[in-house]
Order: C-alpha cells, then sequence, then structure tokens
C-alpha cells in the first residue's frame, strides 16, 4: 500500500511523486512510457531547444552588423535533432536518477484506476493506495479532413522529431503552438503561411503585444491570415506537398502541414466503472479548487484537468494536491494570475489581466509602457522590437492602485517576467514597486521604468 499512487509521469505526475516524497510519502508512478511526459519529450523543452537553434541561426546571420564575417549560415537539422535529443535524454536521465533518489516506485504500464485506491496496469499488477493522483496528461487533437500522416500532415509530435525541415508549411491555428512553430521555422529558412480562425494570432495574450509579434512575423515573411476556416486539403499525385483550402476559395500550397489546434486530454480508459471519478463531456477530469476529484482520496492535476495546459500549472496543482492529501493549509492556484512565456522570436511573456480585459470588466485603469526600442540593453544586444506594458488601478484621486496586469513581448522577455508575476500576485502598487532598485544597463529596467511612469514621476518613460 504506497501512500499516493500516480498515474502519469509527466510534470503533473512527476511534480505530485517528487514533492509527495520530499515530505515523506510513499509514491509509485505508473507511466507507459518514459517520466518527462510531453513537456520534456513531445512539448516545451525540445520546442525551446529547436527555437534556441533558430536564434543561434539569426545570431550567425546577423553577425556582419557587429563586424564578424562569417558565410551565410546554413543548417543541417539532423544535427540540431541530435543536439535536441541529447538535451532531451540529458534532462530525463536526470529526472530518472531524482525520483529513484527519492524512492519513488516506477512501474512501467499502463495504469487505470478502477475505484477503492487501486490501480490496475497493463501488465497485470494491481497496486493499491491511500491516495490516487490522476496525471495522464493531453494530446494534440486535430480538425476533420486532416488526418495526421507524419508526413505531410504533422502535429506537433511529428514536428519535434524531424530530421529534416520542410521547405514550406502551413501552420493551422495561431496559438502557443503554431506560433513558436512558425517562428523556428521561418527563421531557419521555411516558408510559413499561418491559419488562424480567430481574429488575432495568440489570442487571449493583449492584442498590442500581440500586434507586436504579428508585425516581426510579417516583416520576415511570415504570411499570416487570420479570421479564416480551413475547410480541407488536396495531396500532390506524388504525395510530395499538398494544398491548403481556406477562407474564400483561397489555397497555399506546401510541402507539409501542422495543426496546432489545442490538445484533448488522455482520459479514454483512464477511469473503471467501479470509480466514480466525473469527467465532464470533452474528456477533462472534473475537480474542485484543490484538484479533488468527485471520488474521495482521487486527484487529478496538469493537462488532464481543464486549466491552463502549461507544465508549470502542472507543477502547482500537484503541490495543491499533495498539500492537501497532507492535510495542510493550502492556498489554491489562481489561474487569473498564472504566468504565461511563449518562446517565438519575439517572446511573449504576461500575467494578470490584459488592458482590454480590464476594460471590458468596467475597472478604471492607468496603462503605462516602455517599448524596448529606448533600453540600452536592447540596443547593445540588437533586439528592439517590443514594449512593456503595465496595466493598474485607478484609484479614485487619479493615483494608480494594485498592478492588475504585467505585458511583454521582445528580447528574452520570459526571463523578465519574474518581479511581474510577483508584483501582480503580490497585489503590489508602483509606489511599493518602483522603490527597488533595476540594474542598469538591463532588459528589466523596462519593467521598472513602466512602474515608475505609473507612480507619475517616470524617469525615462512620461
Ligand atoms: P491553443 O489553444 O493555444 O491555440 C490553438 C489555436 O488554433 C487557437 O488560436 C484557435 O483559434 C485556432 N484554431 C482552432 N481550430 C482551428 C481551425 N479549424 N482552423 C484554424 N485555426 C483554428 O493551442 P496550441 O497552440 O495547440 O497549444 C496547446 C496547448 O499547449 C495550449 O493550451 C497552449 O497554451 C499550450 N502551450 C503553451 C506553450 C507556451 O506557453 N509557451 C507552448 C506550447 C503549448
Amino acid at each position: 500500500m504506497f501512500d499516493v499512487l500516480v498515474i502519469g509521469g509527466g510534470p503533473g505526475g512527476y511534480a505530485a511523486a517528487l514533492y509527495g516524497a520530499s515530505a515523506g510519502l510513499s509514491v509509485a508512478v505508473v507511466e507507459k512510457d518514459k517520466v518527462g511526459g510531453t513537456c520534456l519529450h513531445r512539448g516545451c523543452v525540445p520546442a525551446k531547444e529547436f527555437l534556441e537553434t533558430a536564434a543561434a541561426f539569426r545570431a550567425v546571420g546577423g553577425a556582419l552588423e557587429f563586424g564578424i564575417s562569417v558565410s551565410e549560415p546554413k543548417i543541417d537539422f539532423s544535427v540540431s535533432q541530435a543536439r535536441k535529443q541529447k538535451v532531451v535524454d540529458q534532462l530525463w536521465r536526470g529526472l530518472s536518477g531524482l525520483m529513484k533518489g527519492r524512492k519513488i516506485e516506477i512501474i512501467e504500464g499502463v495504469g487505470r484506476y478502477v475505484g477503492r485506491g487501486r490501480v490496475e496496469v497493463s501488465n497485470g499488477r494491481i497496486l493499491e493506495g491511500q491516495n490516487v493522483v490522476l496525471a495522464s496528461g493531453s494530446r494534440p487533437r486535430s480538425i476533420p479532413g486532416f488526418d495526421v500522416d507524419g508526413k505531410i500532415v504533422m502535429t506537433s509530435d511529428e514536428v519535434l522529431s524531424l530530421e529534416s525541415l520542410p521547405s514550406s508549411v502551413a501552420v493551422i491555428g495561431g496559438g502557443a503552438i503554431g506560433c513558436e512553430f512558425a517562428s523556428m521555422m521561418a527563421d531557419l529558412g521555411a516558408k510559413v503561411t499561418i491559419l488562424e480562425a480567430l481574429p488575432q494570432i495568440l489570442t487571449g495574450v493583449d492584442k498590442e503585444i500581440a500586434d507586436v509579434v504579428l508585425k516581426s512575423f510579417r516583416r520576415r515573411g511570415i504570411n499570416v491570415h487570420t479570421g479564416v476556416a480551413v475547410s480541407g486539403h488536396t495531396p500532390r499525385a506524388d504525395s510530395t506537398g499538398t494544398a491548403v483550402h481556406f477562407g474564400d476559395q483561397q489555397s497555399v500550397t506546401v510541402d507539409a502541414v501542422i495543426v496546432s489546434v489545442g490538445r484533448r486530454p488522455n482520459s479514454e480508459d483512464l477511469v473503471g466503472p467501479e470509480a466514480s471519478v466525473d469527467v465532464d463531456q470533452r474528456g477533462f477530469v472534473a475537480v474542485d479548487q484543490f484538484m479533488r476529484t468527485s471520488e474521495q482520496g482521487v486527484y487529478a492535476v496538469g493537462d488532464l484537468v481543464a486549466t491552463a495546459q502549461l507544465a508549470h500549472v502542472g507543477f502547482a496543482e500537484a503541490i495543491v494536491a499533495i498539500k492537501h492529501i497532507l492535510g495542510e493549509h493550502v492556498v489554491p492556484v489562481d489561474y487569473s494570475k498564472v504566468p504565461w512565456c511563449i518562446y517565438s522570436h519575439p517572446e511573449v511573456a504576461f500575467v494578470g489581466m490584459t488592458e482590454d480585459a480590464a476594460r471590458d470588466a468596467g475597472l478604471d485603469i492607468i496603462v503605462k509602457k516602455d517599448p524596448f526600442g529606448g533600453n540600452s540593453r536592447a540596443r547593445i544586444v540588437g533586439e528592439t522590437d517590443g514594449l512593456v506594458k503595465v496595466v493598474a488601478e485607478k484609484l479614485p484621486d487619479g493615483s494608480a492602485g494594485k498592478i492588475l496586469g504585467v505585458h511583454m513581448a521582445g528580447p528574452w522577455v520570459t526571463e523578465q517576467l519574474g518581479q511581474g508575476y510577483l508584483a501582480v500576485n503580490w497585489e503590489a502598487t508602483p509606489d511599493e514597486v518602483s522603490q527597488y532598485i533595476q540594474p542598469h544597463p538591463t532588459l528589466s529596467e523596462a519593467f521598472g521604468e513602466a512602474v515608475m511612469a505609473l507612480t507619475g514621476r517616470g524617469l525615462h518613460v512620461g
């Protein structure tokens, strides 16, 4: 009998296991593939590794500006693929070692929760746990007319194991995955077309921030079509590519199609009829704020539940579940204030309310922005696209109250969001935050400048 049985060894599952084991609980994880899950093997980590390849390619291509002559960069994607795999394997070995070191038992096989604390493993073994954490994750979904064959029609799973890059791609869906792949492939020389159903790419991102990405994409030759329905595709007779049909009888001929229209939960066959765990119509396991399912002692975390599908949200949910199991005081995840990071070029990072969302909610707000064009470090680095925008509530006397949202586009903003995240979650005011010094010259001065401007006395920003 284990204290905690976990089904799925991705970020939700391994965080539950590591956190539980470090609190002294006995833990077993049932995993059908490799611990690390989608994030490590087919998602966040490999995608960012390829985006770094694109950054290296851009740096070499732009070296002449610094007086460094090099021949025109060329890419051997099989070498990039091998490097990516090395990075993934090193992290996987590290994670496996860490779990072993904490005495977490990893059981290979497909797990199914069959009620009364029991998990049936595909190898026939029945495990028993005082508590069960369901963390079986998600997988890419496709759309009618686009059967994934791994050659012409791909999802992120296939793209991340390519040995060579297609010379032209249509990316269906301009969300986080679509924009990251579009950015990476365009930088590495592919002709990219994004087909997005909604009126803007990166829906949910502050409009002005998403526009920074849109402008950069268009300047780099990416064709972006928003507000278009994709109706199907007609493969070439020799199967070397296809024509994708969209909008009003338009089409684009490409070597490959990347479908990035969201992910669906892996909940089929996860719970046997003996159990009383509710699964909603879309396949998400229903949970409360403590990640409890409808069956006592059974929790669910990560992409399996209908919350933001982000690895770090999975970590946070796992900690909530384990603390609840331990009977400790638990602060539930505040989903309106989780950090978001998109690693396209330029990068996007944000937390809290967008300007439009705050106005739509009828709030009186003050907004200040600092563009990277005026930031010393951004000029030094040579990446001046983008801005930092801070949204604060407006008090009756006209001064700025709580910081409600911090929104960034530009160089390394994913590494700069921390201060904004703390400010929003701490419910800090610009007066409080602006007394802290930002080192100079740094990119993070842009956040400090925008916050200082909110006090009514900016140094560089009015
Ligand atoms: P997404 O939900 O972020 O974006 C999907 C996009 O596809 C939406 O803009 C949607 O309007 C569009 N779409 C849906 N059906 C369409 C159709 N038939 N034709 C054209 N457009 C269509 O999903 P995505 O990008 O696949 O990512 C999956 C999940 O993984 C998301 O929750 C995302 O937040 C997360 N993720 C986060 C990353 C990050 O934060 N850096 C990176 C990668 C994924």
